[in-house]
């Protein structure tokens, strides 16, 4: 058995208590009360999910197992001659809690090494599919196409004992995760380079051999590393990680679960604010005739936005603070490409935008999110196709939602079935009459 295998075993064995308890002796006790507001209003902030994956406290932003971006950063072991830690370790950090030794880190690098051969069919079904088809369709698609070969679902079949579910799920992750980056890759170069493929080379980690199979030089492997890490979780609630969960929970294998993530990432108000983004500072750009603009000039740009509409990439549903994964790409980008026009609009925008949504009172969070950045570096790096950027967001938070449904099953989390009313039960409650 893997040595990541075994570690989680033994976290397993030593958490199920936990959760075993809590159920059994504290199953009455109450953890919060639902408002008419929050039942039509999405469930926005009822606490009903449990994880210990990743936990976003709105002020500080969020917590990897319990270290921020930066400890993140700072402690999981680097891929040799690259700024940032390598997937495969932070893989490893977010299933188990434990920061890898650089042998654990080659050994899950040997995993998915021996895993991410991708079987042809798959390419062919993405050929198949009309050329204009979104990026994200076809991501998922692929996936999909490989549920036949999920381990739960025909181990299920044999009578597999709900106390290993866990272990199908785990082999179900590392088969997909490995054939991720190629898969994405493969739709990249299919869609936007003329299908020339650049076959995948073993001799890279995950994140080098996707900037290899994108055909874009360094160090674009770090901006992937660092864009997968960043994207990967962001506590339960967010709808592509409860999609997956809540798919997972019907016991629906990985492959069906990670499918209707993407799907659930692929909408406007998730992970497709990325692409709108980009898409709306090049309209700024245009509007400012391609210069650098006072801080004046783009105060006043904003007001005329505000009069009609909102500033993309900011605020939050969560957070009331600049999230810390725009602060890491800022980093980045005052480091690699400090002089890029694209950036400097996105810095003023930074210095601009906050004091004014706070003076007008428009939003409950006027800071920047992860979303107001990130298109920002592919663009500099040439990933010029706005559509592909939510693909990239997939690969990352495929990490946290796959980490998150392993543990799920290995804790025996239940079928998600919550209760629902009808609006005139809500009226009857609204009124008083119940
Ligand atoms: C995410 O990363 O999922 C987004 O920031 C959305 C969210 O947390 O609700």
């Amino acid at each position: 058995m893997s040595i990541l295998k075994e570690k989680l075993r033994e976290k397993i064995v030593a958490e199920r208590p936990r959760t075993e308890k809590l159920m059994k002796e504290f199953g009455n006790v109450k953890v919060d009360e639902v408002t008419i507001g929050q039942v039509i209003g999405g469930m926005r902030d009822i606490k009903s999910l449990v994880t210990d994956i990743s936990y976003l406290d709105p002020f500080e932003g969020i917590r990897f197992r319990g270290l921020t971006i930066p400890e993140v950063f700072a402690k999981i072991p680097k891929v040799p001659n690259a700024e940032m830690p390598s997937v495969e370790g932070f893989f490893y950090f977010l299933l188990t809690g434990d920061i890898p030794t650089e042998t654990e880190v080659a050994e899950v690098r040997s995993e998915f090494d021996k895993r991410r051969e991708v079987p042809s069919y798959v390419f062919n079904i993405l050929k198949s599919m009309p050329i204009d088809s979104h990026p994200m369709t076809m991501f998922a698609t692929g996936i999909m196409s490989m549920q036949k070969d999920s381990i739960f679902a025909k181990d299920y079949h044999k009578g597999l004992k709900k106390a290993n579910y866990w272990e199908a799920y785990y082999e179900d992750a590392m088969n997909l995760l490995a054939k991720l980056p190629e898969i994405a890759a493969f739709i990249y170069r299919l869609k936007y380079r003329d299908g020339k493929i650049i076959p995948s080379d073993p001799k890279l980690d995950f994140g080098g051999n996707f900037a290899h199979m994108m055909g874009i030089d360094k160090p674009y492997d770090d901006v992937a590393r660092m864009y997968f890490i960043l994207h990967s979780d962001h506590e339960s609630g967010n709808v592509s990680a409860h999609t997956g969960h809540l798919v997972a929970s019907a016991l629906s294998d990985m492959y069906y679960a990670i499918s209707a993530m993407l799907n659930g990432l692929a909408g406007p108000l998730h992970g497709l604010a990325n692409e709108e983004v980009l898409r709306w500072l090049h309209g700024v750009m245009e509007k400012m005739g391609g210069k650098v603009p006072t801080e004046e000039d783009m105060k006043q740009f904003v007001y005329e936005t505000l009069k009609t509409g909102v500033i993309p990439g900011f605020g939050h549903a969560v957070l009331r603070k600049t999230d810390p994964r725009y602060m890491a790409q800022r980093e980045f980008c005052l480091k690699h490409l400090p002089n890029d026009l694209l950036f400097k609009y996105v810095d003023m925008l930074f210095k601009v935008v906050p004091p004014i949504l706070l003076e007008q009172g428009k939003a409950k969070n006027p800071w920047p999110n992860v979303d107001a950045q990130s298109g920002v570096i592919q663009w500099y790096y040439g990933v010029k196709e706005y559509e592909f950027y939510t693909v990239l967001f997939g690969i990352g938070r495929a990490l946290g939602v796959c980490s998150n449904i392993i543990w799920a099953r290995a804790l025996g989390y239940a079928l998600e079935r919550p209760k629902s009313l009808t609006t005139k039960m809500l009226e009857d409650i609204a009124f008083g009459k119940k």
